[in-house]
């Protein structure tokens, strides 16, 4: 008899966000004063796995964090959203720290110092899948540990999603061990196109494209375009996060993709409308709203 496999595991990264305001970003050698926007939980991992559990699904988030005040903030905001941490701390590296530019307009810059985040190994991550029903995974930690997560997650018999944020080459060699492939308009050029990705085995990729909505392509088939909800953006940080967050968890609730797809749009526009990569107001409640305002 096989396992029964619930939830949604996430494995990824989990930072400490800095955000400062401010008109533009600076020129080499400028220095620019902006506004304090202040301190968030962030990582695009910390970011999906919270949004996945707040869209409702079970969801535990492997990550490893610095023995750091930065890590208690980041745990309590797990806490707070009901997520299983297997969160390991480590004695020789600090939290990740991400710097982000917050853009007039809702846009923004991003730099991360990656500290704890590279020392997530292959063990981690797949221990941290195991039993998971959906298998969700970025790329700001070693390619080789979201490699094994995935390969472990498909062997298991798991659906498994990877946004592939920020592009790597690895990307590629992924691609057999990946039912649904998330990537931006940058990412997907970054990867050498869409042709390049089906040709190399992705047989299910989301496009997202921002304020355009984001558009399903399966290999040999009609793509599928989603429109976005029409806001006005406080924040966009993480609106993609929330995205994958609550794609996951739709799947796992046995949506079909071009249900869940919408479901995801809603979960990023409500994320897009508040300030900071992860906030409480994303809830199976709001998503609904935004959903019945369509
Ligand atoms: O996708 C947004 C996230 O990217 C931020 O929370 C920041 O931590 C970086 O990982």
């Amino acid at each position: 008899m096989s396992d029964i496999l619930t939830g949604v595991a996430v494995v990824g990264s989990a930072n400490l966000d800095l955000v400062v305001e401010v008109s533009r970003p600076p020129r080499v050698g400028e220095t620019l004063l902006g506004r304090a926007g202040g301190r968030f939980s962030g990582g695009k991992g910390l970011n999906q796995a919270v949004a996945s559990a707040r869209s409702g699904a079970p969801t535990r988030f492997c990550a490893v964090v610095g023995d750091d005040e930065a890590a208690d903030v980041l745990q309590q905001t797990l806490a707070e959203a009901g997520v299983e941490a297997a969160v390991r701390r480590s004695d020789d590296a600090p939290t990740g720290v991400a710097y982000v530019l917050a853009l007039d307009g809702g846009d923004n810059s991003i730099i991360v110092a990656a500290g704890a985040n590279a020392e997530l190994a292959r063990e981690d991550a797949v221990a941290g899948v195991a039993g998971a029903a959906v298998v969700l995974a970025q790329l700001e930690v070693p390619v080789a540990s979201v490699a094994a997560a995935l390969r472990a997650g498909r062997t298991a018999g798991a659906l498994t999603i990877l946004n592939a944020a920020p592009a790597h080459a690895a990307t590629i060699g992924m691609l057999d061990d990946v039912d649904v492939l998330v990537v931006n308009e940058t990412e997907c050029a970054e990867l050498g196109g869409l042709d390049r990705l089906h040709a190399s085995g992705a047989q299910t990729v989301v496009l997202t494209q921002g304020a355009g909505g984001v558009t399903l392509h399966r290999s040999g088939g009609v793509p599928v375009h989603v429109a976005a909800f029409r806001i006005d953006p406080v924040d966009t940080t993480g609106a993609g996060d929330a995205f994958c967050g609550a794609l996951a968890a739709a799947l796992s609730q046995g949506e079909a993709v071009e249900h869940a797809l919408v479901r995801a749009c809603a979960a990023g526009a409500v994320v897009a409308q508040h300030h900071g990569a992860t906030t409480p107001e994303l809830s199976p409640e709001s998503i609904a709203a935004f959903l019945a305002s369509r």
